[in-house]
């Protein structure tokens, strides 16, 4: 259905009603476009806020605006994974980072490490569009490498830290043990991955409250509630979430056994996971 139109007089439902009626009927994807008649409420879906799936490429332009405002606390959680790396980082170290997107967490360690010349960061990501913007973005730094490459297909060279902040969740699920397992077996005793996740809570009250908080937290930061929903249609099957316990598991399968919450905003939680010397 594109169209939708109630006989409602907004004169006579009130301020109050109408606004409750325009947010229910924008959580199922419509927008009010109303007043044009004294007598209706005309809503319609727009069909340009409703892409199929989601595709990094498309958003790429935009992407740091985009996601400043869809994840609490994005820039805070590139602050901490800068300031807990520094334990980890000699002055020759190799970085991974895994979905590296348009290079930003790069640009922040780099800044940090400032006066090391010898370390080597390496982002990957599958969208061609995010590397070419990372790279135009990198300003020269030739510390930096970005590849068009897929973190399923990637076999790491031995390295200090790496980091998937916000990735392994697009990772189809039958791909991530092996993935973890990979870092593992990439990092030099004592190097420490750092894994930021969206989680699932455990039951559906807390999903529920968790979907809740983050909505709201997108519409104080602009976006409509069908914005809000189009997205998160576009994402079913490209998002897929495990739970904390789920995610911890998997780190501990691979062969970690330090593993350390460090960070949480429901429902997005941040570990770090080293691999003990030795
Ligand atoms: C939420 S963004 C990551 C944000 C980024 N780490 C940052 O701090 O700005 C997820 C990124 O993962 C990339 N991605 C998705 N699947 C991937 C895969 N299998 N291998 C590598 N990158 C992937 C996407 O293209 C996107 O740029």
């Amino acid at each position: 259905m594109r169209g939708l139109v109630l006989e409602a007089h907004p004169g006579r439902l009130g301020p109050e009603k109408t606004k409750t009626l325009g947010e229910w009927l924008a959580r199922a994807g419509f927008v009010l476009r109303r007043e044009e008649h004294e007598r209706y409420l005309y809503f319609s879906r727009e069909p340009a806020e409703l892409p199929a799936t989601w595709s990094f490429d498309r958003v790429a332009n935009h992407f740091e605006d985009h996601i400043e405002r869809s994840l609490p606390g994005y820039r805070d959680g590139h602050d901490l994974i800068c300031r807990a790396m520094d334990s980890f980082l000699r002055d020759d170290s190799r970085v991974y980072e895994l979905g590296c997107a348009t290079g930003a967490l790069a640009r922040a360690i780099l800044a940090r490490q400032a006066d090391r010349p010898g370390l080597r960061y390496v982002g990957i990501d599958t969208s061609e569009r995010m590397v070419e913007i990372a790279r135009r973005r990198s300003d020269g730094d030739v510390r930096a490498e970005y590849r068009v490459a897929d973190a399923a297909e990637t076999v790491l060279e031995p390295c200090s830290v790496v980091v998937s902040y916000y990735t392994l969740q697009f990772v189809p699920l039958r791909h991530r043990g092996r993935i973890v397992l990979r870092i593992y077996d990439g990092l030099e005793p004592g190097g420490a991955f750092f894994l930021f996740e969206k989680v699932r809570q455990d039951d559906t009250e807390r999903e529920v409250m968790a979907a809740e908080w983050l909505h709201r937290f997108k519409r104080d930061r602009g976006f409509s509630w069908a914005e809000i929903r189009a997205k998160d249609r576009a994402l079913e099957g490209v998002l897929e979430t495990q739970t904390a316990g789920e995610n911890e598991a998997m780190l501990r399968d691979a062969g970690f056994d330090t593993v350390v919450p460090i960070a949480q905003w429901i429902p997005f939680q941040g570990w770090l996971a080293i691999r003990h010397r030795g």
